[in-house]
């Protein structure tokens, strides 16, 4: 296997882009401090070990993925060259690219032999106009968490169907008897992640928001998705207040052992395998169920490396991206933090099938992931969707009303 540093050196001097090295450049880093920012650092570590002179700051950004947008929009915009190395989650290469705030870093053509490796979502992700403008950190979707514990308890499978996953997560809380057990926890709270909630009913019934260029919305189907998440509150499957959770409240639930059922990204694994974990050895992680008649899907998640157009240090930060975004930190990352690896083949590398068992199966599940709709403007989709859902969620709108609304200001937005 070719070296990924090696043959990224080779595309950087294709393109003709380096600078001299410099000595002693400290280069930041920023980071998101949701999952496990400690990986990173250690990872910064070793790179620092072997490579005498560089120096790397991180900085931790909000805990969500739009908290983490704002700060890097307000840093962009005012062209602060005091970040060199960004990570973006993967709806922002294409927006960020858009507004120059990334520096390319070659031409896709040239790159392919590095692309290859990655999962091909995310190669397509990181390419704009023919450009590679930034590359993977780790790869992620939506799961099912279960608590196998308790499936077993009672002889349950695992759910294939949202109505058959509302049945099963009754049975248990009506057998446990226990108050602080909710059946799922969701993200319901006006965040990215509520994007993709919405998305999980609607696109597993076979609609998309998209489709060739072309907005192909449809009402009906955004209504039924909806009622499948409004359905889940109303039965007492979710709980009442689940339009205030966020992404790390249902890490933190079900980690506490209160719910039977999580939709929760790759990170949670590595926090319900911790020492403090009351799920401990009790979790099991499958794909979502699909909708009756539908088919499973789930929503592309994941967070890519970028240089900042603004950093001063071109050439070091592109070489700090090209390590970030290769085997052997993409490997540690899997094994300490259960991010799931952006090159198929680490699925099959033992070591990582070790610290996630579940390993195998998930590369499916990213591979048949659906991206959310790459455009420029993803900002103001991602505010209609996920501020609709939370009202719908939060009993304050009807299905109706708010797929009505989607439809007329995405309509503006996508045309
Ligand atoms: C995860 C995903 C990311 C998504 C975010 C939403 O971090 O990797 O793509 O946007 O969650 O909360």
């Amino acid at each position: 296997m070719k070296h990924p540093i090696l043959a990224w050196t080779a595309i950087a001097l294709a393109a003709g882009t380096q600078t001299p090295a410099h000595a002693d450049t400290t280069l930041r880093m920023f980071v998101s401090s949701q999952g496990s920012p400690e990986t990173h650092r250690k990872i910064a570590d070793l790179y620092e070990q072997r490579n005498p002179g560089i120096k790397i700051e991180i900085e931790l950004g909000g805990a969500t993925s739009e908290l983490q947008a704002q700060y890097l929009n307000t840093a962009l915009s005012s062209r602060d060259p005091s970040l060199d190395v960004l990570i973006l989650d993967i709806i922002r290469p294409a927006q960020f690219s858009a507004a120059g705030w990334i520096s390319p870093l070659g031409d896709a053509a040239e790159a392919a032999p590095v692309l290859k490796d990655y999962i091909k979502a995310y190669a397509d992700a990181n390419t704009v106009d023919g450009k590679l403008v930034a590359l993977p950190s780790h790869a992620d979707a939506l799961l099912l968490y279960y608590r196998k514990d308790l499936l077993d308890k009672y002889g349950l499978p695992v759910p294939k169907t949202w109505p058959e996953l509302a049945e099963t997560a009754g049975k248990i809380l009506a057998g446990e008897g226990n108050p602080e057990l909710q059946g799922l926890s969701f993200q319901g709270k006006a965040i990215e992640g509520a994007v993709c909630t919405f998305f999980l009913p609607y696109w597993s019934a076979g609609h998309d928001l998209t489709r060739d260029g072309k907005f192909v919305f449809d009402k009906d189907g955004a209504v039924a998705a909806f009622n499948v998440w409004k359905g889940l509150v109303d039965q007492g499957i979710a709980k009442k207040n689940i339009s205030e959770v966020g992404t790390d409240d249902t890490r933190r639930e079900f980690q506490a052992g209160k719910a039977v059922f999580a939709s929760l990204w790759g990170y949670g694994w590595s926090n319900f395998q911790g020492e403090d974990s009351a799920v401990r050895d009790k979790v099991g992680v499958a794909v979502l169920p699909a909708v009756e008649g539908g088919r499973p899907v789930s929503c592309l998640g994941g967070w890519e490396w970028a240089v900042s157009a603004y950093s001063r240090h071109q050439e070091e930060a592109r070489k700090l991206v090209t390590f970030l975004s290769g085997m052997e930190a993409t490997k540690i990352k899997a094994i300490e933090a259960s991010y799931l690896p952006p090159q198929t083949a680490l699925y099959a590398d033992p070591d990582v099938q070790k610290a996630m068992p579940w390993v195998e199966s998930a590369r499916a599940v990213v591979e048949s992931a659906i991206p959310r709709p790459v455009t420029p403007r993803y900002n103001e989709v991602s505010e209609v969707i996920r501020t609709l859902f939370n009202a719908v969620i939060g009993g304050s709108m009807t299905p109706e009303d708010a797929a009505a609304q989607i439809d007329a200001r995405l309509r503006r937005i996508l045309r």
